[in-house]
């Protein structure tokens, strides 16, 4: 597998929670559409959505993967533990957002995941993660 997309803590209420920020579409339609620009792409892809911080670190530590997308969805602005995996396990991350987290709550602004990332998408919905499968395929292209 090549790349590896965790979805973070109440992820798989997407389509129900919140929709005026986080969109209509359910975590099934993302992955649908995760998996198709995958085929297109030609990359393998496998998707998880992860509720607990804990099993986040062991696939991350497991290092299953050649780039990681993650949206650690609440634990960006809280975990310095998820921060320390990526950046132990030495492979490019990309840090995805449905919503801007800039233009929220304050809280939002700090990433403890930014500095460990390649990069950070957010603000563009699920197309987020279409951005960064382009950008992890740009990656794995320059290997
Ligand atoms: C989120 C933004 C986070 O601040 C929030 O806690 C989420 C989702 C996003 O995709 O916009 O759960 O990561």
């Amino acid at each position: 597998m090549k790349v590896l997309v965790i979805h973070g803590p109440n992820l798989n209420l997407l389509g129900k929670r919140e929709k005026d920020i986080y969109g209509t579409k359910s975590l099934e339609d993302i992955n649908n559409e995760i998996f198709s620009l995958a085929s297109e792409l030609k990359i393998k892809v496998r998707t998880a959505q992860l509720n607990s911080e804990g099993e986040i670190l062991d696939v991350i530590q497991k290092g299953d993967y050649e780039v990681l997308i993650i949206n650690p969805a609440a634990y960006t602005h809280t975990s310095v533990a998820i921060r320390d995996a990526i950046a132990a396990v030495e492979k490019p991350a990309i840090e995805v957002h449905l919503s801007n987290i800039h233009k929220r709550e304050d809280f939002r602004r700090k990433s403890f995941i930014a500095e460990v990332a390649a990069g950070q998408i957010s603000g563009f919905g699920s197309d987020s993660y279409l951005l960064a499968l382009r950008a992890a395929k740009n990656i794995l292209s320059k290997k």
